[in-house]
């Protein structure tokens, strides 16, 4: 009915290659199989008891139950730019330099709402965590793909990295306004070193663009590792903003707490949307993220040396059964070039075998992007015990699909 009546912003969305994937794991799931699921980055651990309790108790404490403030309230955006300065030896002021998001996915959706004039161009490196593209094509905006390269450390070709941008420039137009950098990247796990971010800076103020940079996965680094921030660099906040989430480092998914900082000027549209759109997170889980940002972080390392672990496990297990992968530096996920074998399948055809076959589901890599193609990304969301089963089934799966090779 009504078919003159179409959403065009809805059409620019393209079928989601994953759900392709998870229909088939639901349809498995219910002819009863034993699906063991590495697809999705939703952390399988609890949040750790102290930031639990004190949910309960500001709730229960009542006149917290009202409208919250939607930029955050007070007392979190200054445990942020706390965090910032502990961490960083950054100064960031509380007021303009914040704000608080539900999850930093809504507020890469309504940071690229507010600050995106129809045509505008943003460079986003190929493969994406797909909201960093889709968050400015849905807000009229076109996106310019360059191609993230890196070694077998997963190390970006920071040179290279540079070279990509310069052409990305030269060739697109408009001229970009934004580029969206993301290290500890999704989904490649790949890092960066601090003098990346020193370069970008000096770019940007030459070029006239915007740095929006995701360190969602900032905490959660091994082999001495960590993760710079671009709001280190000198200046950074005349051209930057960063943003962080507190699903990862403490298993607060399902809580959706993730702030931005730095430019004065996006910051202050993202606040003045939010204040349109939304009243602000429930208070009660503002003050606990507070207390997650400000108290003890032995945590956050429990929770990040359970995902090396669970690597070196994997790691050791997968190879042994046929698929040789690299160990990477940080992040909760594997990034993992398709086994020789059946490399020809492409990643969707392998990872929709894969699940049919061998019960294992992984996220086809094509699904970030086109220079995801011939990769998968695999979640370290099941425990040591489910690891080494997957090995088992993927040993059985490619031993057949060897045999066929062979034959
Ligand atoms: C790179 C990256 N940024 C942001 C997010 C969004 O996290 P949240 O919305 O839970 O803060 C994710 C989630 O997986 C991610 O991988």
């Amino acid at each position: 009915m009504f078919d003159e009546i179409q959403f065009d912003r809805i059409r620019r969305l393209p079928k989601y290659v994953f759900a392709e994937v998870n229909d088939l794991k639901m349809a498995e799931r219910r002819a009863g199989a034993d699906v063991i699921d590495f697809s999705m980055g939703n952390p399988d651990g609890d949040t750790p008891q102290h930031i639990q309790d004190k949910l309960v108790e500001v709730m229960s404490r009542g006149k917290t139950h009202g409208y919250s403030n939607s930029k955050g309230i007070y007392k979190l955006r200054l445990a942020i730019t706390d965090w910032y300065k502990r961490r960083y030896d950054v100064d960031l002021d509380p007021e303009s330099e914040a704000v608080a998001t539900m999850g930093s996915k809504e507020g890469y959706a309504h940071l690229a709402y507010a600050i995106t004039n129809p045509g505008d161009v943003a460079v986003v490196p190929d493969p994406t965590y797909p909201i960093h593209s889709y968050a400015f094509i849905l807000a009229g905006g076109s996106v310019a793909k360059m191609p993230l390269i890196f070694d077998d450390e997963y190390r970006v070709d920071e040179d290279l990295f540079f070279e990509h941008l310069e052409t990305a420039f030269k060739d697109s137009f408009p001229k970009p306004k934004y580029v969206v950098v993301n290290f500890p990247h999704n989904p490649s796990t790949a890092t960066v070193t601090p003098a990346f971010y020193e370069r970008i800076v000096a770019m940007a103020k030459r070029e006239r663009f915007y740095v929006i940079s995701d360190i969602a996965y900032g905490d959660i680094t091994f082999n001495g590792y960590q993760t710079p921030s671009i709001m280190s660099v000198e200046g950074a906040t005349d051209v930057a903003v960063e943003s962080f989430t507190l699903s990862k480092s403490y298993n607060m998914a399902g809580w959706r707490v993730g702030f931005f900082v730095g430019n004065k000027k996006l910051i202050g549209a993202l606040q003045k949307i939010k204040s349109w759109l939304d009243y602000g997170m429930f208070t009660p889980i503002q003050v606990a993220a507070t207390v997650a940002l400000n108290e003890d972080q032995s945590c956050v390392r429990e929770i990040t040396q359970k995902y090396d672990e669970r690597q070196d496990v994997l790691i050791e297990a997968f190879t042994k059964a046929g698929w040789k992968i690299n160990r990477n530096n940080a992040s909760m996920f594997v990034w993992a070039k398709i086994p020789e074998c059946v490399a020809d399948m492409g990643s969707l055809e392998f990872s929709k075998r894969l699940l049919v076959e061998a019960q294992v589901a992984v996220s086809p890599g094509i699904g970030f992007g086109e220079y995801g193609e011939g990769y998968v990304r695999i979640a370290l969301i099941e425990n040591r015990h489910r690891i080494r089963q997957a090995a088992k089934n993927i040993k059985t799966f490619l031993k057949k699909y060897q045999g066929e090779k062979n034959a």
